[in-house]
Formats: structure tokens, C-alpha cells, sequence
């Protein structure tokens, strides 16, 4: 399988970065999923051919990270923590709201393929709970309203 030529450059320069060459295998990863939009079977094999592992191997790793994923989702992917810190601090509330907001569950696409919704463990912004992923942006000391904000500012910006 062949990359974009980017990729095939960003891969290349990359795997000198580091003295074993699985230790590439998580950044490659999300760059590929920026790329496909997911990490196809196609690529779980190229790639771990390419940093000596089984494909067994790159899906466990795959697995293990919330923000990577095998399917396509929507466009962006709400990634909401539930975790003990964020949950003192409402995070039930927060996670029920996207719900209601957007309309679907956990897990869930929008029917427009805009957004993917999404209850995850800590994503390390405890201290300002709660929080939430959008993609690779986050969203801090949540409420309602910013969350009302920050879904009706994307949907905005796409129907320009
Ligand atoms: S518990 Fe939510 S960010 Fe850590």
C-alpha cells in the first residue's frame, strides 16, 4: 500500500526520530487516520510490516487509544471525559446534554456526518474539568452553554 506522497515523506523522516521503529507506530497512526479518515485493514498491515510488528500487535495498540479508530466517524468527533474528575464536576450532565443537542448516543454519528459523540475515559485536563475532546482540541470547564456555543459555531462554519 502506498501513502500520499506527504505522508510517505512525513513517515520516512519520522521512523530517523527514533531508536526502535515501533516507537513510531502512534503518531503514524493518527497521521494515517487524519489521512483516510480511519485506519483501514489495508493500513494496519502496511504499517506493521513497515515497524516489524504483527498486525495483532498495531490493533492492540489501536484499541487502546480512544481517539483512534477503525470506521469512519463523523467529521468531529466529540469526545466527552466521564472520568472521576470530570464526573464531580458534572460531566453526567455535560455527556447527556451532547446528547440531547445533537441527537444521537454513544457512539453515535449525526445523520449529516458532522458529528461523532463519544463517552471517554480521562484525556488528562483534569484540573479543568469538565472536559471534552473535539478532534484534536479541547474544550475545558464545560457547561451547557458552551457546549450549545461551540456545536451551533461548527455547524455555522460548515454552511459557509
Ligand atoms: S477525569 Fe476528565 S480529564 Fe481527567
Amino acid at each position: 500500500m502506498k501513502f500520499s506522497e506527504q505522508l510517505e515523506a512525513r513517515f520516512a523522516e519520522m521512523i530517523t526520530h527514533y531508536p526502535t521503529k515501533r516507537s513510531v507506530l502512534v503518531p503514524i497512526l493518527l497521521y494515517v487516520q487524519d489521512e483516510l479518515g480511519e485506519i483501514t485493514d489495508e493500513a494496519i498491515h502496511e504499517l506493521a510490516q513497515r515497524v516489524e510488528l504483527s498486525d495483532l500487535e498495531v490493533r492492540n495498540v489501536i484499541s487502546y487509544y480512544s481517539m483512534m479508530r477503525t470506521h469512519p466517524v463523523g467529521r468531529y468527533n466529540l469526545q466527552v471525559c466521564t472520568n472521576v474528575s470530570c464526573l464531580l464536576r458534572g460531566a453526567d450532565k455535560i455527556f447527556e446534554h451532547c446528547k440531547k443537542k445533537l441527537g444521537v448516543g454513544n457512539k453515535e454519528d449525526t445523520a449529516d456526518g458532522l458529528f461523532h459523540l463519544e463517552e471517554v475515559e480521562c484525556i488528562g485536563a483534569c484540573s479543568w474539568a469538565p472536559a471534552m475532546q473535539v478532534n484534536y482540541d479541547y474544550h475545558e470547564n464545560l457547561t451547557p452553554e458552551k457546549i450549545d456555543e461551540l456545536i451551533d459555531g461548527i455547524k455555522k462554519k460548515e454552511q459557509q
